[in-house]
């Protein structure tokens, strides 16, 4: 299955430099082929920048986040089929930073998910274990609800994307063991309902740059990653792009 490399940009850019980053990278696309599948996620208000940059080409472009209904009284928010229709074919759905600094829980990310589905954008499900509950040995319980409350029914392996981000690595130069990632990327296959679990791509993510890219993507049962970061520097996220197998 062909791996999928996405950029988190989180709350960072401006017009100009998602000009330049989103530029930057189709050039690189252009003139050797990626193994991957590349995603990028701007802020909302830069999709549209970074959509004329990438064209109907090889990078996908994703949202980071969407409402749970369709349309409506939600100051701020936007939907997925809005996402969907200035270009978008992925969103992001409850990140550990949307769950921690807007009390998003697994009904809301599975609503979330649920409205990404029926736009027919392909939600990126994000789960994962802070440091606190790993340190008490909660982690597959953990991953075990997120799962099973998060993740749609309707999802297959071919409409949706899961990303294994463990909270105590995300933007701390920490990174999980291989060991560990490989056993919780076995956990949420096994554990995963939906049609054609041996395909289901799903990502790692937590601090993953250009120097530790090759060993993560290489460990069983990865299949791709989240990126946040380093997704920010066109040669660090390209080192990453070229580290899939
Ligand atoms: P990071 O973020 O790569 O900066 O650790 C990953 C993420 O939160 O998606």
């Amino acid at each position: 299955m062909k791996y999928l490399i996405a950029g988190n940009w989180k709350m960072n850019g401006t017009a100009a430099s998602a000009k330049a980053l989103a530029s930057g990278l189709a050039h690189k696309t252009g003139v050797s082929a990626a193994h991957a599948d590349i995603v990028l996620c701007p802020p909302a208000p830069l999709l549209p920048i970074v959509a004329a940059e990438i064209g109907q080409g090889l990078i996908g472009l994703g949202g980071q986040d969407c409402h749970a209904n369709e349309k409506g009284a939600h100051t701020g928010d936007v939907s997925a089929g809005l996402l969907k229709d200035i270009g978008c074919s992925f969103v992001i759905v409850g990140h550990s930073e949307r769950r921690a600094d807007h009390g998003e829980t697994d009904a809301i990310v599975k609503a979330k998910a649920a409205a990404a589905l029926k736009a027919g954008l392909t939600p990126i499900i994000c789960v994962g274990e802070t440091e606190a509950e790993r340190e008490a040995g909660k982690t597959a319980t953990i991953i075990a609800r997120q799962i099973a409350g998060s993740v749609p029914e309707n999802a297959t392996a071919a409409n949706a994307v899961i990303a294994y981000e463990p909270v105590w690595a995300i933007g701390t130069g920490k990174t999980a063991t291989t060991d560990d990632i490989a056993a919780v990327h076995g956990q949420i296959r096994n554990l995963f309902n939906g049609e054609g679990k041996a395909n289901l791509r799903i990502l790692y993510g937590g601090s993953v740059k250009g120097s530790n890219a090759q060993a993560i993507l290489a460990t069983a049962g990865v299949n791709g990653a989240l990126v946040g970061g380093a997704s920010l520097d066109l040669e660090d996220f390209w080192r990453i792009i070229s580290a899939c197998p």
